[in-house]
């Protein structure tokens, strides 16, 4: 027996109605399912746009800075502070890696010791040991910002952020 809405849509001929009623089913749930591939794509977008393309040359050109960094260090500093492995946190000179202690300092203490030197040596510092040179007439302040970017990796996350919070607190 058939039921009020097929006697309804069915009319004469019950079979061309009924297959309509499918092929309207099947369009509703195409037209959803574009809706939601639509949705996907556009949040897609938004998200590529608006955080993953911009950091994308933000990177790349920390990661330049870095190895440029590391040219300097290897050529101007090394000799003095040792490389990425070792160390004790007491060492004279200090050690940049994260065995040392400079992690603790700001950026802008880093940046003008780099830049200025220390003419007078700590009272820690051994009879024979070396002095801090300025390299304010070697090095570029680029040059300066790169040796500081690849000094920061030789440390570890930890180290990071908590330097970063020591920079935002004391450089302004
Ligand atoms: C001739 C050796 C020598 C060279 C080369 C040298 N330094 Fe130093 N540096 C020292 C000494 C010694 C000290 C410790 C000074 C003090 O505190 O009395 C020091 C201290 C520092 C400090 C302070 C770190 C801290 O933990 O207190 C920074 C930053 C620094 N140097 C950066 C550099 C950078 C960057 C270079 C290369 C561009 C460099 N130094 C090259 C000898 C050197």
């Amino acid at each position: 027996m058939a039921s009020i809405s097929s006697a309804v849509t069915s009319g004469q001929h019950g079979r061309p109605a009924r297959s309509e009623q499918k092929y309207s089913d099947r369009r509703l749930r195409l037209a959803g399912f574009a809706v939601g591939l639509s949705a996907v794509l556009i949040a897609g977008g938004v998200w590529l746009a608006g955080a993953s393309t911009p950091s994308w040359p933000n990177a790349l050109s920390t990661l330049l800075r870095e190895r440029r960094g590391q040219q300097v260090y290897d050529a101007n500093c090394i000799s003095c502070h040792a490389g990425p492995a070792g160390g004790a946190i007491d060492d004279y000179p200090p050690r940049h890696n994260a065995n040392g202690h400079t992690w603790h300092h700001p950026d802008c203490f880093i940046t003008r010791v780099t830049r200025d030197g220390i003419s007078q040596p700590s009272a820690l510092a051994p009879p024979d040991a070396p002095t801090m040179p300025a390299f304010r007439d070697r090095l570029s302040p680029d040059d300066i910002d790169a040796v500081l970017a690849y000094i920061k990796t030789l440390w570890t996350p930890e180290q990071r952020i908590a330097q970063a919070s020591f920079t935002r607190e004391m450089c302004f």
